[in-house]
């Protein structure tokens, strides 16, 4: 598949702080790219130099093969949408549209077209007088997608455009927004720093901290895989246990837990196990790791139930589906809980 930008070791300083730091990665033809990490991370400074607003200390970037280097924002095959949105309420949506094509003066019935067939996109036909404000967010969102895609943007770059959102609306503009891209076909690069949003819409993710990259790959490996403890802390919910490692068993206050041998660890070592993968039942076998424990705490919300549980000296989270049928526990309930070492990651202590 064809690279339709690349970074290549771009460090960004400003003054005394390095909000980028060495970061290099490739993004594919088509391809929906997420930046993921926590707030101040260097996500926007990223995205910033990408569309031109910003020139990186150090390293270089190239969108379509060419350089970037020098080339100002608007000479750029990018568009950004700003996590502001940025739109013009003096202006209705078709004037939000089609301002940019009027500026290239474009022949008005060539804009007419454009506006049209990206208003029928972004599903918005029919509010084309609509003026900014008598628009719900979710509608101002579609409308500053709208107002990038008319100018047909190689690559599209977005900034945290569902921050206001409430989150029923968030997961909806999130299909839609996947869907924009399935049907425009263009190079999506979005910035966010919540994990559900970047695994439902990617098909890439990079996940960022202090300015660096510390993990690219499809969702199901960043979730499944991390390869740093910064990113099995930060993508899904994750017990965290420390103990000591020898030959497929980590030691952790008294208890024996089986994990994967593995060779390069040292004995000081950190376990992760997510909430979902361990089981919770007044009867459990054949799983590796079987622990009698007592229910502590019970949070029912719906299509889950969220537990806590003691164990010797530290507490352990489990997420379970409410399958029909399935008793939920109560406070004080004598349970048995258990994984398998499959699921243990295990990293030594940084
Ligand atoms: N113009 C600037 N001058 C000085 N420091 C800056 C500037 N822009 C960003 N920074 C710093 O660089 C770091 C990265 O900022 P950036 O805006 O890229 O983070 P972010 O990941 O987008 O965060 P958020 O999720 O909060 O939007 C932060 O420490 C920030 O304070
Ligand atoms: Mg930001």
């Amino acid at each position: 598949m064809e690279t339709d930008v690349e970074l290549r070791d771009v460090t960004k300083k400003f003054e005394t702080v390095t909000a980028v730091d060495d970061v290099s990665f490739e993004v594919r033809k088509g391809e929906f790219f997420s930046l993921l990490g926590p707030s101040g991370c260097g996500k926007t400074t990223t995205l910033r130099m990408i569309a031109g607003f910003e020139e990186p200390t150090v390293g270089e970037i190239y969108v379509a093969g060419q350089p970037m280097r020098g080339v100002p924002a608007f000479k750029r095959p990018t568009n950004l949408v700003f996590q502001s949105l940025a739109l013009f309420p003096h202006l209705d949506v078709f004037g939000n549209i089609a301002f940019a094509l009027r500026i290239k003066k474009l022949p008005e019935a060539e804009i007419r077209k454009r506006v049209g067939d990206t208003l029928a996109v972004v599903e918005l036909v029919g509010l084309e007088r609509r003026k900014i404000r008598q628009l719900s967010g979710g509608q101002q969102q579609r409308v500053a997608i709208a107002r990038a895609l008319v100018n047909e943007p190689k690559v599209l770059l977005l900034d945290e455009p569902l921050g206001p959102l409430d989150l029923k609306l968030r997961i909806e503009m999130q299909k839609q927004l996947k869907r924009i891209q399935h049907e425009v076909k263009t190079t999506f690069i979005y910035v966010t720093h919540d994990q559900n949003e970047a695994m439902m819409m990617s098909d890439t993710i990079a996940v960022m901290n202090y300015g660096r990259i510390e993990q690219i790959g499809t969702p199901e490996e960043i979730y499944e895989n991390p390869l740093t403890s910064f990113v099995a802390r930060f993508v899904g919910q994750s017990n965290m246990i420390e103990g000591e490692y020898s030959d497929g068993f980590v030691v952790a206050q008294g208890l024996n837990i089986m994990v994967p041998v593995q060779q390069q660890l040292k004995s000081e070592v950190t376990l992760f196990v997510k909430s979902e993968k361990i089981a919770i039942a007044r009867r459990l076998e054949q799983l590796d790791n079987i622990f009698e424990t007592e229910v502590n705490e019970v949070r029912y919300n719906g299509p889950y139930t969220e537990y806590r549980v003691v164990l010797n000296r530290f507490f352990l989270n489990i997420v379970t589906p409410n399958l029909k049928g399935k008793e939920i526990f109560k406070v004080s309930d004598k349970v048995l809980v258990g994984w398998n070492k499959e699921d243990c990651i295990v990293m030594s202590k940084d």
